[in-house]
């Protein structure tokens, strides 16, 4: 691993892959309003106790340690962003940190709707937003709620106001995949990346299927064999989609292969959970806690030190980061972030 001063002057940190680490993902709550059949189970699952998650001001401090060590770009997940108290005001202090260029939120929708003034202000740079159907029943067969009719309203809001976003749709067998086709179709007229996702064990159970059967292939033939003249387009850099255009429409569509793991070789993301646990990979299970650092009083410099010390010991992939794991891959994706 090392540290190299690029042209603009920036810090860019790389990790013993020699990978660039510029993206934090930072779930700042396990709590949702929905219950997504692909991230919890329907019942049972408890939430952290408050002391256990970390405060705003604690976040703060790490992310300003991380930027100035050369992170530029925040993704704020869940749970469910929205679900915690005073979002927009840590929002707000991010924008003021020295060399974090870009804020992004992922989130289900149901709430953000009420807030979109507050993100066109703070000029959030993109939303994900997860949306797995358009069809009210199934909506709330993978949801377990009733709220798409507000998700579809964040949906319009953000494209009204030209907030630049991303949708997120996990295929599920037997749950939404006469689905695909009619979310691929939202890119015919509106300007919004609508990107199919594989299914990962991230649901508080285990594996839901003997073999993933809706993978990054049978997803994409399934595409073809509607849209013939499906072309494939750039990617963004780093990116964990492939992307692909209809010609003439005005959207893009992406699948991700999050479960065949095939992007790790230009991953840039590292994570810390809600308790302050830092993920150096998606299917790591934890390798350092920075709140019990910060709880112990350790100063700045430590924690750089420690965080140097993690960088440098990245798995090279999603398969060495799961081999590496004490426990089978089960947690339920609230208590990560995706
Ligand atoms: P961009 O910043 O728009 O590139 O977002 P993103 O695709 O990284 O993030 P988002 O929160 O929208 O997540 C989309 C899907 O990609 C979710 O299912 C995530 O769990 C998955 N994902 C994100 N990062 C990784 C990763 O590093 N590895 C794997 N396997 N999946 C990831
Ligand atoms: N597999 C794949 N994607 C998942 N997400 C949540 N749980 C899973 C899972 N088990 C996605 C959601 C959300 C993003 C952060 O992670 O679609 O948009
Ligand atoms: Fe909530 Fe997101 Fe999990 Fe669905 S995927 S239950 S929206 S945290």
């Amino acid at each position: 691993m090392s540290s190299k001063i690029n042209a603009q002057e920036k810090q860019i940190l790389y990790d013993n892959h020699g990978r660039p680490l510029t993206y934090l993902r930072l779930a700042i709550t396990d709590r949702c309003n929905l219950r997504c059949f692909y991230c919890m189970p329907a019942h049972g699952i408890e939430y952290l106790p408050k002391p256990e998650v970390m405060t705003f001001e604690e976040m703060e401090r790490m992310v300003k340690i991380l930027a100035n060590m050369g992170i530029s770009k925040v993704r704020i997940t869940g749970g469910e962003p929205f679900v915690r108290r005073n979002l927009i005001d840590f929002l707000w202090k991010l924008r003021e940190i020295k060399g974090l260029e870009e804020i992004h939120i992922t989130t289900n929708g149901v709430l953000t709707h009420s807030y979109l003034s507050e993100l066109i202000a703070l000029k959030i740079n993109s939303v994900n937003l997860s949306l797995d159907t358009l069809d009210p029943k199934r909506f709330y067969e993978i949801t377990r709620r009733d709220e798409l009719s507000q998700v579809i309203k964040t949906y319009h809001g953000l494209l009204e106001n030209g907030i630049k976003m991303k949708i997120n749709a996990v295929v599920m067998e037997g749950k939404n995949t006469e689905d695909l086709i009619a979310l691929a179709e939202l890119t015919q007229k509106d300007s919004v990346e609508v990107r199919f996702i594989e299914e990962m064990p991230f649901n508080g159970e285990g594996t839901h299927y003997p073999i993933l059967h809706w993978n990054y292939h049978k997803i994409r033939q399934t595409l073809e064999a509607h849209y013939p003249e499906l072309e494939r387009s750039q990617d963004e850099p780093f990116a964990t989609a492939q992307s692909f255009q209809i010609p003439s429409y005005k959207g893009k569509i992406g699948i991700i292969a999050a479960f065949s793991r095939t992007f790790c070789g230009t991953c840039n993301r590292i994570r810390v959970t809600p308790q302050g646990t830092l993920k150096t990979c998606l299917y790591d299970g934890g390798v350092l806690n920075i709140r019990d650092l910060m709880r112990a009083g350790q100063e700045d410099e430590m924690l750089q030190m420690a965080f140097l010390k993690a960088f440098r010991n990245r798995a090279k992939d999603g398969f060495e980061a799961e081999q590496s794991r004490k426990t089978v891959v089960s947690e339920s994706m609230s208590t990560i972030g995706g």
